[in-house]
């Protein structure tokens, strides 16, 4: 009986070496556990042993049962999570099954409109930069016309950021996309015309207006003979692609360092059409970017005389954009990744 039970232990593990899916599996302890199965059979027959024989036989048979089924429970495990065993990929996975569980995911509405006024911009005749988050002092302010004791830096609160030893040109995080200005000037040179969307940061208290991150979208066209007239029209060819056909566009001075003349750039309000709501606090425009004609000094931080040379700028609020186009109500809902918000869009 001993010797009946050790031998069939060995071929249990033996048969077991060949069995790569789980019908085989089944198969084998049916014909070695089953109602009917061998090692069933040799433990009906403990009854008929001696009694003095009974307690070892007993001990032993129920070993090598529970071995049996330890061993044919971990091939189950295997075979099961043997992914990629092609008998069981194919075992596993039915095809046919429609899926409940894949979900695709989307651009973030950000990325959404930057991309849209991407293919504007370059349908025009724009190349799309980027530039660094870590600015220097220098290419954010100085070089944009906005010296030390300038009051317009206090006008745009700043993440300053230790580390650069030179204490006259700190590290910063940009307040604003306008340092690329510089950047592309001095990189690819005149005439140029590009937009640099992108991530800006100013050490702001947190409110439904107003976040620590925030995105723009800059522009800037120079070349020889550009007027004002040149930055009207492609700031109207934006409006109307972003709001309609029938959109007008409001310019009005207003005061930045790095362009003279500056202006304050409206659209007609896209929910009333300049009727007067709630959207455009019932003055029927909206505000949605800043601009100007480049001022010689910046013109001449890139590298650029401004004798030969003359340019527009533009910066474009892409948060505020976005905010108006949705109907946004909370700033701090754009960078909060959360998942149930953006599902929405
Ligand atoms: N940089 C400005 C800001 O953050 C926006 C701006 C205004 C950009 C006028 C420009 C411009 O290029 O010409 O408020």
């Amino acid at each position: 009986m001993q010797d009946k039970l050790q031998q069939l232990k060995s071929k249990v593990l033996h048969e077991l070496k060949a069995i790569k899916n789980s019908d085989a599996l089944r198969d084998l302890e049916v014909k070695y556990l089953g109602r009917k199965g061998e090692l069933t059979e040799i433990l009906k027959g403990l009854k008929d042993l001696a009694n003095e024989e009974k307690p070892k036989i007993g001990a032993l048979a129920n070993d090598v049962k529970k071995e049996i089924e330890e061993v044919i429970n971990n091939a189950k495990w295997e075979i099961d999570n043997a992914l990629s065993d092609d008998a069981a990929i194919k075992e596993k996975i039915d095809v046919t099954l429609p899926s409940g569980l894949a979900t695709h995911g989307h651009l973030h509405p950000l990325t959404q409109v930057q991309k849209e006024l991407e293919e504007l911009f370059k349908s025009l005749g724009f190349f799309v930069a980027t530039g660094p988050d870590l600015e220097s002092e220098w290419f954010n302010f100085d070089a944009l016309n906005i010296p030390a004791s300038h009051p317009a830096r206090d006008m745009q609160d700043t993440f300053f950021v230790d580390g650069n030893s030179d204490t006259n040109n700190r590290w910063l995080l940009r307040t604003q996309t306008s340092p690329v200005q510089i950047r592309s000037m001095l990189q690819y040179g005149v005439p140029l015309r590009v937009i640099v969307p992108g991530k800006c940061f100013r050490n702001e208290a947190t409110d439904a207006r107003h976040e620590h991150t925030f995105h723009q979208l800059e522009g800037l066209m120079v070349d020889k003979n550009i007027s004002l007239a040149n930055m009207k029209a492609i700031l109207e060819a934006v409006a109307k692609k972003l709001y309609g056909e029938s959109t007008k566009i409001r310019l009005r001075p207003k005061f930045y360092p790095f362009v003279e003349p500056g202006v304050n750039g409206e659209v007609t309000c896209f929910l009333c059409r300049g009727t007067g709501c709630r959207v455009c606090k019932q003055t029927g425009w909206l505000e949605i970017f800043g601009a100007g004609m480049v001022h010689p000094d910046v013109l001449r931080a890139g590298g650029v005389n401004p004798d030969e040379y003359s340019g527009f700028a533009f910066g474009f609020g892409l948060t505020r954009l976005v905010m108006l186009k949705y109907g946004i109500d909370d700033i701090r809902l754009l960078m909060s990744g959360d998942k149930r918000f953006l599902d929405q869009f």
